[in-house]
């Protein structure tokens, strides 16, 4: 990963300011209590055609206003509109590089207590980024021994600050013992997801991944995998409660998510994943995922929003 630069443009508090002004009071709700919610999209620069295409921009900004109404927070404006002020920020920063988008709605008010009072604010940050996850040979994973939160306690669909000190423990924990990723059960002892990734397994020719309601963030990167796999691979994709030992068993295992993208798992505790290394569904998925969020296959253009292209259109009109 890229360091920001403090003069990055981003957008804080109804302003446009750079990073190193971008700052909060110490006694901010969401810094003591982790009351805030986030988003994480990408932007694939294409150098073939001199653009930069934010995946699925809109749909993330839906689930974050949604997510965000379960902490009873709102960012105030409409998926469209922050589609447009996430552009507008990558535009003012000039970067023609991938691009990580980080949206943070959080609640504002300074004082203790953990009782809210209705303030919230949001930030926008887009920054250079790289490979989150090294995988192109395949990653070692662990079975976690933290558990993955419980909807009833703090939702694992709604990306909540606070919820991510799970992901935390567990990642601390995996590399501590020389894993690359840590893979959590749920309390029912399924498998649920990775630390910042979904899971998906080949199975008898078919995908296989855990159901929506096995407390997972029901990531846009598993719909578009489920899509692909459907119209690009022609394979039949299974959402059901997944068994630990099913990941040692398993002809295939990957990790899919916005920074992750596809990393396919070649061993698991130890044990080799299939022949232990990268199988030829994860293999053929990361192709024609690059294909798809690189603009190049016009069947997924729906996915991209392009960035400067905008500037353009805006400028004939
Ligand atoms: C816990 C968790 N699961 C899954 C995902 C993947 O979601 P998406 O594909 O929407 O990025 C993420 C990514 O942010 C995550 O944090």
């Amino acid at each position: 990963m890229l360091d920001t630069s403090p003069d990055t443009l981003v957008y804080f508090e109804n302003d446009i300011v750079p990073l190193s002004q971008a700052r909060v009071p110490v006694l901010t709700h969401a810094f003591h209590y982790g009351t805030g919610v986030f988003e994480g999209i990408r932007g694939y620069w294409s150098a073939e055609r001199d653009e930069m295409f934010l995946v699925r921009c809109e749909e993330h900004y839906h689930r974050w206003i949604a997510n965000c109404r379960i902490l009873g927070i709102d960012p105030g404006k409409t998926p469209r509109e922050l589609v447009d002020l996430t552009s507008e920020i990558i535009r003012l920063n000039h970067f023609r590089t991938d691009v990580y988008v980080r949206p943070l709605c959080y609640m504002s008010t300074p004082k203790i207590g953990v009782k809210p009072d209705g303030k919230s604010n949001f930030l926008i940050a887009a920054m250079p980024f790289g490979v989150y996850l090294p995988s192109d040979n395949g990653i070692h994973a662990c079975v976690s021994s933290w558990r993955r939160l419980e909807d009833n306690a703090i939702p694992s669909r709604a990306k909540i600050c606070g919820a991510y000190v799970n992901s935390v423990l567990a990642t601390m924990e995996a590399q501590a013992n020389g894993f690359d990723e840590a893979i959590f059960l749920n309390e029912s002892g399924h498998v649920a997801e990775g630390s910042a990734c979904n899971l998906f397994l080949v199975r008898n020719g078919a995908l296989v991944t855990p159901a929506a309601s096995e407390n997972i963030l029901e990531g846009l990167t598993r719909a578009s995998v489920i899509e692909l796999a459907h119209q690009e691979l022609h394979l039949d994709v299974i959402e059901r409660p997944v068994d630990r030992t099913e990941l040692y068993i398993a002809d295939e295992v990957f990790l899919t998510g916005t920074a992750v993208e596809i990393a396919p798992v070649t061993r698991v505790d130890h044990r080799l994943v299939g022949k232990g290394t990268v199988g030829p569904v994860a293999r053929r998925m990361r192709e024609v995922y690059a294909a798809a969020v690189h603009g190049r296959n016009e069947r997924y253009a729906k996915w991209l929003k392009p960035v400067y292209q905008h500037v353009l259109a805006t400028l004939r009109h």
